[in-house]
């Protein structure tokens, strides 16, 4: 049976007061992502195609950041959530079929709890069906009240709610899933008779089985669901808990996460089998660190290819690629640009910047390669410097295989360095060195016998 298409709309209209931003709520980062986007990837996993997201507050700078895979609706002045979905109404009207709905600052929703709340509204042929929960404390919440039967058949806001109301512990997500056209016919007669004045979403469940139809509920028992993100400390305890969740999936998928406190991995990261991070270690943006590598302590890696059986050690690469059996560190800086063959050795306090250092490269203290290029073999000796840049202008190094670059070398960039030469330690170099060739461009030394034994004997007469 093909599978009936699903819409999606998220509520990301509210300003979020108790945020203290400028930024509208969800545009928020979790994770690295905004909290928006978490929820729209969730909607993504359960099928939705393009979900609708309904903006108010700041509405061009989440347009802006969410991107065309999403559709907009402008809800320009805030009346509630049940005003704000039918702002979703012009943007669906070709959808027929269910709908999920969720708010756009629960960051934790996952796809598998939205697809599970689908596929028991199109199992059952309700007209609603609402994602509940059964809280300790359901202060602030609004409450389930079912029927007889145990139909669910209002909710009642904390605010509107009387004292045995409040005592009711099963409380409304606001994930819902509703039969399209059924929610879209039921929005326009809501009413703001409530302590808000607010056209309540909550009102439609009420408005729906008055009529006859039917409401299904699912609970769902992991309370993460639902963790809201009101103020700043809210999103920090959401962005721990996806972080964990993250941490959990790697490490059930074969990765050994050393501490799971200080270890922070982004969404969009690709951990082969027996990689090991190390503690203190932030593994973001679009990375992949291959099978056997091992990451940390100490150590930031963003947007980079690390391969397998490396080692990066309390070190900071950004748009990195390393190749298989590489290592770095302790406290290099790889920067955008640094392409590393296999086998290459980068030691303490090197920077590496739009260079490639092709196979069984060493670079291993205190050294700046920048804009170069980099033969297999060759050895970099300690204080090396590319001076790459003239004020005005970037210049390249070519440096060719099986090179040896003696230490304190500085080369004046654009430079050309053949195959097999050897630089003397100390030399400035400022003219290309043919392949084989030793260069040396550095004061000549000199030797003067006795002199210092002279000099103190003339000192010490100075003074007595
Ligand atoms: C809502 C539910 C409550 C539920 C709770 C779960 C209603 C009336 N109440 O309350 O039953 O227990 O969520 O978290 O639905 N929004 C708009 N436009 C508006 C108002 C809100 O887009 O005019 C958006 C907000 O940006 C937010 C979401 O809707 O993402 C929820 O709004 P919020 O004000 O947080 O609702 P709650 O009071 O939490
Ligand atoms: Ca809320």
């Amino acid at each position: 049976m093909q599978a009936q298409p699903v819409a999606g709309i998220i509520l990301a209209a509210g300003k979020g007061t108790r945020m203290k931003s400028d930024m509208p709520k969800g545009l928020h980062h979790v994770c690295g992502l905004p909290m928006v986007e978490h929820i729209g990837r969730a909607m993504k996993g359960a099928g939705v195609e393009r979900p609708v997201v309904v903006v108010g507050h700041g509405a061009e700078l989440l347009t802006e950041a969410l991107g065309d895979s999403y559709a907009y609706a402008l809800q320009a002045e805030q009346h509630g959530t049940g005003h704000a979905t039918l702002m979703a109404r012009d943007a669906l009207s070709a959808h027929d079929g269910p709908v999920l709905l969720t708010p756009g600052d629960t960051p934790l929703i996952s796809s598998r709890a939205l697809t599970e709340l689908l596929a028991r509204h199109v199992e059952t042929g309700a007209a609603c069906t609402m994602a509940t929960c059964i809280l300790d404390d359901p202060t602030g919440y609004g409450r389930i009240l079912r029927n007889a039967t145990g139909m669910p058949v209002r909710v009642v806001e904390e605010k509107d709610a009387s004292d045995d109301i409040r005592r009711i512990k099963e409380v409304c997500t606001s994930i819902y899933c509703f039969d399209s056209q059924l929610l879209f016919e039921t929005l326009p007669s809501l009413r703001n008779e409530n302590a808000q004045g607010e056209y309540y979403l909550t009102d439609v469940i009420a408005t729906l089985a008055s009529s006859g139809h039917r409401i299904e509920s699912a609970i769902f028992h992991d309370q993460e669901l639902l963790m809201g993100v009101n103020d700043r400390w809210q999103l920090a305890e959401a962005a721990a808990a996806l972080n964990r969740r993250i941490l959990r999936q790697h490490a059930l998928a074969g990765v050994t996460i050393a501490d799971p406190i200080n270890t922070f991995i982004g969404p969009d990261v690709v951990l082969e089998p027996d990689v090991t991070v190390e503690p203190m270690t932030v593994i973001d943006g679009k990375t992949r660190i291959g099978s056997g590598s091992r990451i940390g302590p100490n150590t930031r890696v963003v947007n980079s290819d690390i391969g397998s059986g490396c080692t990066v050690l309390m070190s900071h690469l950004s748009g990195v690629k390393m190749g298989e059996g590489s290592r770095c560190g302790p406290f290099a800086n790889l920067r955008p640009g640094a392409v590393l063959g296999e086998h290459v050795k980068v030691g303490n306090f090197v920077e590496i910047k739009n260079s490639e250092l092709e196979e069984d490269v060493s670079v291993s203290h205190l050294t700046y390669i920048g804009d170069s290029h980099v033969g297999s073999g060759t050895n970099i000796g300690a204080g090396t410097i590319t001076c790459n840049y003239d004020g005005f202008t970037k210049h390249r190094t070519e440096i060719g295989k099986n090179a040896f670059v003696g230490s304190n070398t500085t080369l004046v960039a654009p430079l050309q360095i053949g195959d097999g030469a050897l630089i003397a330690a100390g030399s400035v170099v400022t003219k290309d060195v043919p392949a084989d060739a030793m260069a040396v461009g550095r004061a000549k030394q000199e030797v003067k016998e006795e002199w210092a034994a002279h000099w103190r004997r003339r000192k010490q007469s100075d003074n007595s």
